[in-house]
């Protein structure tokens, strides 16, 4: 398969719901962890194919916060692969520029788990290249309940006043903040749902869903996505005409 993609018109941020693991391992008569650890080679293999063609934002939704409440057998292997994951592949994240960061409930998460996700952040922090944004423990809602809960205690020290409340501030009170807005949103086997999956900052985001299983999502996949999305006539609720009009303005100046 070829597609062709334009360099300069990559999303800038690209983020990803994980799906089907277990549905390809149970295929196959396999365990659902083997799935798991098949998602995690994908995981290594999408995460290489964003820095190799330049994106600036990959965000991965790893582990949501409902997911605590599958069977702890299964909670237990997913944070080891997590954990196997993170202190195998720093070495590689140095090597090729990648800095990591992490939203979510980070306490919920056993102290090991933790420990290494924040050893990686910190050693990755002055990285410039492919941001990977790890969404473990992570809730959109919770996410947003901790935003009004930070700006309420501000207004209640008197640092800020109800009416400055704007969408600003709430961009800079969630996990997200300093992070774009994801241009592209991938949901892979086939699933059309948002999950609780960073509700306020897909506002404007281009949807991609594809029947391919994770295990099964690899470069030309992901290659794939980018060309459709590439495709798209992006408004951000404007008509077409302004938008060419915006365009030939910005080439008169
Ligand atoms: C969904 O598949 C996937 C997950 C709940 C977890 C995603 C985890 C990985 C890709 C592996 C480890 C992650 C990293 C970052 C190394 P599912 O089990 O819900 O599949 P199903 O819907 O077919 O049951």
């Amino acid at each position: 398969m070829s597609v062709l993609i334009e360099k300069d018109q990559l999303p800038r941020h690209v983020a990803i719901i994980m799906d089907g693991n277990g549905r390809w391992a149970q295929r196959r008569g396999l365990s659902r962890i083997e799935g798991h650890k098949r998602g995690k080679e994908a995981v290594r293999n999408i995460v290489e194919t964003s820095r190799g063609i330049g994106l600036s934002y990959l965000t991965l939704y790893a582990f949501s916060s409902e997911n605590w409440q599958r069977p702890p057998r299964e909670v237990r292997a997913l944070m080891g692969l997590l954990n196997r994951y993170l202190r195998t592949e720093l070495r590689r994240m140095m090597r090729y520029n990648i800095r990591l960061r992490a939203i979510g409930d980070l306490g919920r998460l056993p102290a090991t788990v933790r420990k290494s996700l924040l050893d990686v952040i910190a050693a990755t922090q002055d990285n410039t290249g492919l941001t990977v944004v790890l969404a473990v423990s992570y809730s959109a809602r919770e996410e947003i309940v901790a935003a009004v809960q930070t700006l309420a205690a501000a207004v209640q020290a008197g640092r800020l006043r109800p009416g400055e409340i704007d969408q600003q501030a709430i961009e800079q009170s969630l996990w997200t903040a300093d992070i774009p807005a994801p241009d592209l949103l991938i949901r892979t086997s086939g699933e059309f749902r948002i999950s609780n999956f960073m509700l306020w900052q897909l506002a404007y985001t281009e949807l991609y869903v594809t029947d391919t299983l994770w295990p099964d999502f690899d470069r030309d996949a992901f290659l794939q996505a980018l060309a459709d999305y590439q495709q798209r006539d992006r408004r951000f609720g404007r008509t077409a005409e302004q938008l060419i009009e915006t365009e030939l303005k910005r080439a008169a100046r």
